[in-house]
């Protein structure tokens, strides 16, 4: 069923997101910075991407929290400071503490372990990557693995919200591998089922 998709950031991921989303049929708006823009996408969506820097957000809250009550909120962003190390973990994540800016959407962490790279297949090569779909609301995580499905993705229920504490980190391990021990963009996880 074709979903009115709001994506908040129009970078490298809101606008792989946007393609891939696009071809799965659905409507989608992708925006920059600009709070009239985010709050205009977010009132007219039913569902909302959050592609945007994690200092950011709380831009992003002032702009949208009331136009997003009721609605599910996908969290892609990755918890990272300015010296892009992890800024929260083992206690909290980066999707937890937005849940608790925005206690009236319905807060899913997903894609956030795939380089924008791959977001519009969800695939490398032949090869289906997982999307890690963790939330509390199970209507909103059912929502999300679906669309990741529809974009290409192998979508993996990750549990509730809290399992972003291990989705974080885990998206920090990518850019390590990527960036820091060279191995580049073209890599991704899969999770191996027997
Ligand atoms: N790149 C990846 O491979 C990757 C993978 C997984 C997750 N992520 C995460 O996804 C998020 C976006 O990454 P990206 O690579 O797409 O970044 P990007 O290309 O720099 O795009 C960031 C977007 O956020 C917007 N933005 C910046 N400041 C804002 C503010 N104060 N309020 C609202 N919007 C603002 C930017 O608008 P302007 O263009 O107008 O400045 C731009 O549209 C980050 O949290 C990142 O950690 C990235």
């Amino acid at each position: 069923m074709a979903t009115k998709i709001g994506i908040i950031g129009d970078g490298n991921v809101g606008g792989a997101l946007a393609r891939g989303l696009q071809r799965a049929g659905h409507e989608v708006r992708a925006v920059g910075k600009e709070p009239g823009a985010i709050r205009e996408a977010a009132s007219w969506a039913e569902v909302v991407l959050l592609a945007v820097p994690f200092g950011a957000i709380d831009d992003v809250v002032k702009a949208a929290a009331d136009a997003v009550a009721g609605k599910t909120v996908v969290d892609v962003t990755n918890a990272l400071d300015a010296s892009m190390n992890l800024a929260v973990g083992f206690t909290t994540s980066g999707a937890e503490e937005l849940q608790k800016k925005l206690p009236k959407a319905r807060v899913v962490k997903a894609f956030n372990t795939v380089f924008a790279q791959h977001m519009d297949s969800g695939r490398l090569g032949d090869q289906p990557l997982t999307a890690f779909v963790a939330a509390d609301d199970p209507a909103a995580k059912q929502t999300v693995l679906e669309l990741a499905r529809g974009i290409g993705f192998d979508a993996v229920d990750a549990g509730p919200l809290k399992s972003a504490r291990q989705l974080e980190p885990l998206a920090f391990f990518n850019i390590q591998l990527g960036y820091v021990l060279g191995m580049g963009t073209q890599i991704g996880f899969k999770l191996l089922q027997g």
